[in-house]
């Protein structure tokens, strides 16, 4: 942990395992470490597979753990359920990958985003200040509340799962691939929406991403998963650009870059490791 965040989050030799058939388990985690300092952001990157949504829903409580531990502000909530996980909703958010599946098209904005808050018995006067404190706070105009999530382009969905998950105030937000499913452009201003609403709010965020470059914007450190395993952590300057681990170095030049010369070149370099490796 760095120096300059206190601790929040701390996750201990973690292991997780999915039942395939009676007695065929399938163990998705292999002992996992990984921590968040309050108003610090961490990235989990690595290949599609290699466990990072796992390590999400395990930390939301959606999936059992068979050992190692999760501790959140000096609590164990390893195996915390019912009532008291649903408190923990309070600390602990997430904004998924797809803004058009996780947000109920049957339901206005201001219906999505006061839910979680009749759920956690606020007034309505009240929650209908915080719904357009919210809308403010991620850029949405505030005659939103009355439209329904088919109105929005992609960009402005996953800005109301974000004004969704805020509207809580947790202290940690869990961003599993939250703009992978957009355009570039709109990529670009969601990444700096994040920034921005880390630095008013001081909320911590976990942010998975399969994609090197869009760690390096948002997050303060970073740890590399591969096949269930961190296989390399540090400050995101590092280990973005002078990775020590061979998996990280393919997965750097596997990203993509805008000039062609560079790009045939880091191809051939790519190729090069994933034939040494
Ligand atoms: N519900 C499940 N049952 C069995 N295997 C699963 C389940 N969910 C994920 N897996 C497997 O666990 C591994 C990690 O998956 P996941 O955490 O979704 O990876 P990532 O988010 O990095 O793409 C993959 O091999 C995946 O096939
Ligand atoms: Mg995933």
């Amino acid at each position: 942990m760095t120096a300059d965040f206190a601790p929040l989050l701390s996750v201990q030799d973690l292991v997780v395992d999915y039942r395939l058939a009676r007695k065929v388990r399938f163990r998705a985690l292999k002992g996992v470490s990984i921590s968040v300092g309050a108003g610090e952001c961490v990235g989990l990157v690595g290949e599609s597979g290699s466990g990072k949504s796992t390590l999400g829903r395990a930390l939301l409580g959606l999936t059992p753990v068979e050992s190692g531990r999760i501790t959140f502000d000096g609590q164990d909530i390893t195996h915390t359920r019912g009532a008291a996980r649903r408190r923990l909703a309070n600390d602990i958010q997430v904004v998924f990958q797809d803004p058009y599946g996780s947000l109920d098209p049957t339901m206005t904005v201001g219906e999505v985003l006061a839910q979680p808050l009749q759920v956690a018995g606020t007034t309505r006067a009240q929650a209908r200040a915080t719904v357009a404190e919210m809308l403010d706070r991620v850029r949405l105009p505030a005659d939103s509340v009355h439209r329904y999530p088919s109105e929005f382009s992609g960009g402005q969905r996953q800005r109301i799962a974000i004004a969704r998950a805020l509207v809580r105030k947790p202290r940690l937000i869990v961003c599993d691939e939250p703009v992978s499913a957009l355009d570039l452009t709109t990529q670009a201003t969601i990444l700096e929406l994040f920034i921005d609403l880390q630095r008013e709010t001081g909320v911590s965020y976990l942010f998975v991403s399969h994609d090197l470059g869009v760690v390096r914007r948002v997050c303060h450190r970073v740890s590399v998963m591969y096949h269930g395993e961190i296989v390399e952590s540090g400050p995101t300057q590092t280990v973005t650009h002078e990775p020590s681990h061979p998996y990280t170095r393919r997965l750097l030049l596997a990203a993509p870059v805008a000039d062609p010369a560079r790009q045939a070149e880091r191809r051939a370099a790519w190729l090069g490791l994933r034939d040494s490796a």
